[in-house]
């Protein structure tokens, strides 16, 4: 095999190739969490929270992509099984249980806020511990596709929790994020 030589050690690719492996394994999960909500979910908001979870896990397929071959792009190989993936991921699976869709949308949101989180560690290392820094600038892209997904989630709650609570403005609802 041809020696890679773009000035990260092997060491360094080795542990940035651990970080996403990490990410693809927690995306995959959230793909599979997003997908079964956008089967399961019923009520007023139907159409809405269908529609919102396919252009997710359409975004979410391009994510695990991505992951994928920038981990062979490192040198690496991507986990590409389920039982890998579960292993691997930091957010949980929910079994055999379906939930209103309040709750479906707080578990995901509570899911992408996790993954930002990770994200955002992830960065730093790469950055400051590996030294790699088109890896941190990707994971960035990646963290930034997350908060706009966990912000369209969280409105949907936001939304519900202002009926019937008439001393509280749309306008404060707001100032508080
Ligand atoms: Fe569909």
């Amino acid at each position: 095999m041809r020696k890679i030589n773009i000035g990260l050690s092997e060491e360094a690719r080795n542990g940035v190739c651990d970080l996403l492996n990490h990410d693809l394994a927690d995306a995959y999960l959230l793909l599979i969490k997003t997908k079964k909500y956008h089967w399961d979910v019923v009520g007023p908001q139907f159409r809405s929270l269908h529609e919102l979870w396919e252009e997710h896990y359409q975004a979410l397929t391009e994510t695990i992509d991505s992951l994928a071959e920038r981990i062979r792009a490192l040198g690496g190989y991507p986990i590409g099984t389920a039982s890998g993936f579960l292993k691997y991921a930091t957010i949980q699976e929910h079994q055999d249980d379906v939930p209103g869709a309040n709750e479906m949308v707080a578990r995901l949101a509570d899911d992408h806020e996790q993954v930002i989180r990770n994200l955002r560690e992830h960065v730093d290392a790469c950055d400051e511990k590996y030294n790699d820094q088109g890896t941190a600038d990707f994971l960035t892209g990646l963290m930034e596709g997350h908060e706009e997904m966990a912000w369209m989630l969280r409105s949907f709650i936001e939304g519900e929790s202002l009926k019937g609570d008439n001393s509280t403005t749309g306008k404060q609802a707001v100032s508080v994020n």
